[in-house]
């Protein structure tokens, strides 16, 4: 598939997504959210994808934030379908997937752009990466999932005072507090998200993307996560890879698990 606005490439298992409209620092207008969900899409279906790592074009933006010149004039009714639309196309889309996402936040990540950063299931920035949610700086407030999501991963008190202030916080401030998992110098940050890939891509994807489930049910409000542990772990033990990782470790040998 070809696209405007991203560039999607897999080597070894491991499919990188480039967000690739750098003038803009990388801001995600219409077009540019429906091809990430045609391009998440395209990987999750991908047998041969078995971990996808999302980065931004350029060596300043991740990504600037959702495109505003393309909403400066929506009236109430456009503003809410532009946040459900979002939400349904890429950022609970993301979350959801069963492939691991990790985001290489390599400069600017603000509104829509942390909030893509959250969606995905781990982060991991370079040194010059700097995060915040300015929305209120505009008259509006973070709606692609980032009101829910920044405390989640921060607390409430430091999630209120960022979107409050529309302030950022740099990248060993958001490592400290849990946004992201490490920070690298900006060169070394896409070869270290590809080692921990790597590491990723040996384990079962059939059992990932169960214990992605699970994990997910804790932030899902009706929804019993510890049913869907049990649930997710039953299943577990009616596949392959069940048979074969536990029939390689009593074999003494490394499991072999045949992909998704
Ligand atoms: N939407 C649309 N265009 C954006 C954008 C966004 N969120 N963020 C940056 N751009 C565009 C700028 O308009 C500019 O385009 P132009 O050269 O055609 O004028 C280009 O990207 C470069 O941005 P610029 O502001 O000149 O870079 P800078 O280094 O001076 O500042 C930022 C960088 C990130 C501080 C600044 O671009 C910014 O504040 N962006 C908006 C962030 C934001 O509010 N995001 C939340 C949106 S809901």
């Amino acid at each position: 598939m070809s696209y405007n606005n991203i560039l999607s490439k897999t080597s070894d298992g491991i499919r990188t997504i480039t967000i690739n409209r750098p003038s803009k620092l990388n801001a995600l207008n219409k077009e540019t959210i429906q091809e990430l969900h045609d391009a998440f899409l395209e990987a999750e279906f991908d047998l041969n994808t078995k971990v996808i790592i999302v980065t931004g074009s350029g060596d300043k933006a991740f990504v600037a934030g959702a495109d505003i010149s393309e909403f400066a004039d929506f009236n109430e009714k456009e503003g809410g379908q532009l946040s459900a639309q979002g939400q349904k196309l890429l950022f609970d889309f993301v979350e959801n997937l069963s492939t691991p996402v990790i985001a290489a936040i390599n400069g600017f990540a603000l509104g829509g752009g942390l909030e893509l950063a959250m969606a995905c299931h781990f982060r991991i920035a370079s040194d010059t990466a700097k995060m915040g949610l300015p929305e209120v700086s505009l008259g509006v407030i973070p709606g692609y999932g980032g009101t829910q999501r920044l405390p989640q991963l921060v607390g409430k008190g430091l999630a209120m005072e960022m979107i409050m202030t529309a302030g950022m916080i740099d990248a060993n401030k958001a490592l400290s507090h849990g946004l992201v998992n490490h920070v690298l110098p900006e060169q070394e940050l896409l070869g270290f998200c590809e080692k921990i890939a790597n590491r990723i891509k040996r384990n079962s994807s059939v059992a990932i993307s169960a214990a992605i489930k699970a994990v997910n049910a804790n932030y899902k409000s009706g929804i019993n996560g510890y049913h869907v542990e049990i649930d997710q772990f039953g299943n577990c033990f009616g596949t392959d890879d069940f048979i074969e990782g536990t029939t390689a470790f009593l074999e003494k040998r490394k499991a072999e698990f045949p992909g998704k």
